[in-house]
C-alpha cells in the first residue's frame, strides 16, 4: 500500500483555497523504549512498540502562510533562515506537504522554529513533523482526529507520531496493512518529580540519519534479531515502573534499552557508532555518580548526545555535576 492511497482515503478530494496563516506547536519527545527498525519502509511502520516522554515547551513551532497567486515555489525557512529548495530537509518537507495539498495552485511559506538543536539526536524531526501535520490540518481545515493526525505524522518521521501528545506516550506498532492503527496513545499516568536533563555534547549533525541507520542495522546486524523481544519486555517493565512510580526500575530499563539499541547499531556493517568521546566519558561519569549514591540514569538516540533521567530532589546536585544541562520537568 502506498502513502498516496492512504491520504486519498482520509482527505476530502477538494478543500477551499487556504487564505489565512496558521501556526501550530508540538513538543519533542524522548523514547524510554526505542523505536529502531521498520517493518514497512513506505509507511514507516515499526518492528516494535515504543514509549516516550514529551518535552513540554521544548519542540517545534510551524507557521504556514499562503503565498500570492504569482508565486511559483514554496518557501521554507528553519530558525529564521530561508533554505534552498534542493536542501534535503526542504525536499522531504515539501514531499510531505504535497500528500496533503489539495489545491495545486497555492504555494506555501513554511516557517519552522525549533528551540532544541536540530539533528543532534534531540528528536527535532519528531516535533517538526508533528507541528507541520497539526499546522497543515488547520491550514486546509481538515479537522482530523488526533489519532489520525498521529498516524499521518508517522509517515513524515516515525517518532513524530508520539509528538502529537504530552506526557508518557506509547506508539503501538499496529496490525493493519494501511497502518492507521500505528500511532501514539497517551498514557494517563503523570509523574510530578520526574526530570530529564538534556546534555548537548556536540551540535554536529549526525553522519547517518535514522532511516538509513535502521535499514543498515536490519540488513547487516545479526544481533538485531534479539531486539524485538528485548523491546517488548522493556516496554512492559517501563509500564509497571510508571504505574508504580518506581524510579530505579524506570531508569535501569530505559538505560538498558538504549544501550541494547546501540549494540545492534554497532554490530552493523559498516558500523554505526553514534557515540563521540564525550558521550563515553559522560556515561562513565553517570555510572560513577550512581555508584556514589546519586540516582541518575541516561538514554541516547541516534546521535552523540545524552539525556539524563533523575528526580526533582536531585536537581541541584545534577546541575552542579553537569553545569550545561537543560532540565525539563515534563509534568510540572
Ligand atoms: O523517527 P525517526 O526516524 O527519527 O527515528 C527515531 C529513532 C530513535 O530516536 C533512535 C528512537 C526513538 O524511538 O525515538
Amino acid at each position: 500500500m502506498l502513502k498516496t492511497d492512504i491520504f486519498a482515503t482520509l482527505l476530502p478530494a477538494e478543500t477551499p483555497t487556504p487564505t489565512e496563516e496558521v501556526e501550530a506547536f508540538a513538543s519533542a519527545n524522548i523514547a524510554l523504549c526505542k523505536y529502531w527498525g521498520k517493518r514497512n519502509k513506505e509507511l514507516n511502520l515499526p518492528v516494535n512498540d515504543s514509549l516516550s516522554i514529551s518535552l513540554g515547551h521544548l519542540g517545534s513551532k510551524t507557521r504556514l502562510i499562503p503565498l500570492s497567486d504569482d508565486s511559483e515555489v514554496d518557501v521554507v525557512s528553519l530558525n529564521g533562515e530561508v533554505l534552498a529548495n534542493d536542501d534535503a530537509f526542504v525536499v522531504k518537507l515539501i514531499q510531505f506537504l504535497d500528500y496533503f495539498r489539495r489545491d495545486e495552485r497555492t504555494r506555501v511559506q513554511v516557517e519552522t522554529h525549533n528551540n532544541i538543536p536540530t539533528a543532534a539526536g534531540l528528536a527535532s524531526s519528531a516535533s517538526g513533523f508533528a507541528a507541520l501535520t497539526l499546522a497543515i490540518d488547520k491550514f486546509y481545515g481538515f479537522n482530523l482526529p488526533t489519532d489520525q493526525l498521529s498516524a499521518l505524522a508517522r509517515m513524515g518521521s516515525g517518532s513524530a507520531c508520539r509528538s502529537l501528545y504530552s506526557g508518557f506516550v506509547q506508539w503501538e506498532m499496529g496490525v493493519r496493512e494501511d497502518g492507521m492503527d500505528s500511532h501514539g496513545y497517551p498514557l494517563e499516568a503523570r509523574w510530578g518529580n520526574l526530570r530529564l536533563g538534556l546534555l548537548t555534547l556536540t551540535e554536529k549533525a549526525k553522519a547517518v540519519g535514522s532511516r538509513e541507520g535502521m535499514q543498515r542495522t536490519i540488513e547487516t546486524a545479526h544481533l538485531y534479531q534479539s531486539w524485538p523481544a528485548q523491546a517488548a519486555a522493556d516496554l512492559l517493565t517501563l509500564q509497571s515502573a510508571i504505574t508504580e512510580q518506581n524510579f530505579q526500575r524506570l531508569g535501569e530499563t530505559a538505560e538498558h534499552n538504549a544501550l541494547a539499541m546501540h549494540a545492534t547499531m554497532i554490530a552493523s556493517w559498516p558500523p554505526l557508532l553514534y557515540w563521540q568521546p564525550e558521550s563515553v566519558a559522560t556515561m562513565h561519569k553517570i555510572w560513577t555518580l550512581r555508584e556514589n549514591g546519586l540516582p541518575v540514569y541516561f538514554t541516547m538516540d541516534a546521535g552523540p548526545n545524552i539525556k539524563l533521567l533523575f528526580q526533582a530532589e536531585d536537581q541541584a546536585e545534577i546541575e552542579a555535576q553537569f553545569p550545561h544541562v537543560t532540565v525539563v520537568a515534563p509534568f510540572a
